[in-house]
């Protein structure tokens, strides 16, 4: 069985009669995704910062570079494993954390649906600190798949290592720091609604099932919700300086990343303080509307990381795109909204869909261009189409 057998299997359902259920097109997926969604949780996963302008920039960034063909290479096999962290995962594709991907799902449940997508299909799935499931319950799920947890570092360092910890017992194989969210970016869609998921008491069980965040509050959540939801306005967003960087490093033995990095002295500096590996993203065009597509910053993340592995996302759409960031020097790629929609239209088998969809492409991709293994997807491999 290779990725590249879904599109047979697609086919020969179609000699039945059966056509598929769910989008074949990235276009199809967003669009069917958002009319199935609650106008509240639409505006949450579509939109970004400002005009969107990043957001958009992170999409067509892909369409600056082309792969160049290869002929008489033929792969009948493709590689597509990597080695992550000591760990030798069957593709580079991974899930973003998506902190309202509990709400994406019908039943409510999309922590849940992502992690059973993970045991069946071999991503892993890095879960945000903002869960509809606590992550105790979360961790069952992922099977044999690895799994990651993102942390958004509260202002209360206790309620820090506490959640640190717990993510360690739940067996999580490493700590994903985001670092571009003490502050959240302005989001006129979600301006618009005045509608912020958490200020709602939505996706805070990690949170509220935290015996030292309970310990910090008059009443329990389940008493005095508004209060609790007030406290967690205060603890969210943490202002981290490099100055941090040694605690956050000691509150683990677990692979330590940091997410948001996108420029070389920040891979530096991540590196010296003892980092097992560098996140470069844009949180996909939400927090700061500043233009420069993640794709851009990538090469000089690769360059600076220096054989520390890079995580990379924003703006990943196909399986092109993955192939295009793996050339430019990404260890592992990532998807956001994609998994998002996927949960939106069908739980677990929605998120199946998309990333089964994204792998075959990738895998198809390598096969008719020539290239067998990551390995031999370099710069050299792309060129600049405009
Ligand atoms: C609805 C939504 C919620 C998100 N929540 C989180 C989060 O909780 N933690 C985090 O580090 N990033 C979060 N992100 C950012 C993603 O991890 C990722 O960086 C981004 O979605 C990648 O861009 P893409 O959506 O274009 O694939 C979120 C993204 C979306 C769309």
């Amino acid at each position: 069985m290779s990725y590249a057998d879904y599109q047979y299997e697609i086919y020969l359902d179609g000699l039945r009669g059966v056509v598929p259920g769910l989008p074949m097109t990235y276009a199809d997926l967003e669009a069917q995704a958002q009319a199935a969604m609650s106008p509240s949780v639409r505006s949450y996963v579509a939109g970004g910062a400002g005009d969107e302008y990043t957001q958009r920039a992170n999409v067509t960034a892909f369409e600056g570079w082309g792969l160049v063909p290869r002929m008489m290479v033929s792969p009948t096999r493709r590689d597509l494993s990597v080695d992550l962290f000591g760990m030798r995962l069957a593709t580079p594709l991974f899930m973003a954390p998506v902190g309202v991907i509990g709400l994406c799902a019908q039943d409510g449940h999309g922590d849940l649906a992502a992690a059973r997508a993970a045991a069946r299909t071999g991503v892993p799935m890095v879960a945000s600190t903002l869960t509809v499931d606590p992550m105790e319950e979360v961790v069952p799920e992922f099977g044999d798949t690895p799994g990651f947890f993102q942390l958004y570092t509260p202002t209360d360092r206790e309620v820090a290592e506490s959640l640190v910890h717990r993510a360690e017992a739940a067996g999580f194989r490493g700590i994903v720091v985001t670092l571009d969210t003490w502050i959240p970016g302005w989001r006129p869609r979600d301006l618009t609604a005045a509608n912020f998921p958490q200020l709602r008491g939505h996706c805070l069980a990690n949170y509220f099932s935290d015996p030292v965040f309970r310990s910090r509050l008059a009443k329990p959540p389940e008493e005095d919700p508004a209060a609790a939801v007030m406290h967690w306005v205060r603890l969210f967003g943490n202002p981290l300086t490099w100055n941090d960087l040694p605690w956050l490093r000691s509150m683990t033995d677990l692979p330590l990343i940091l997410k948001g990095i996108c420029h070389p002295d920040d891979v530096r500096r991540a590196k010296d303080g003892g980092v097992d590996g560098v996140y470069c993203s844009n949180h996909g065009g939400r927090q700061a509307n500043g233009g420069l597509p993640a794709l851009d910053a990538l090469p000089a993340v690769a360059e600076a990381a220096d054989g520390l592995p890079v995580l990379f996302d924003s703006g990943v759409r196909s399986g092109a795109d993955v192939v295009k960031a793996i050339a430019l020097g990404a260890t592992a790629v990532g998807i956001g909204r994609p998994y998002a929609y996927g949960a939106a239209l069908g739980g677990t088998d929605g998120i199946v869909h998309v990333l089964r969809a994204l792998l075959a492409e990738t895998d198809l991709l390598m096969a008719v261009d020539g290239y067998p293994t990551l390995a031999d997807l370099t710069p050299e491999a792309l060129r600049r189409v405009r």
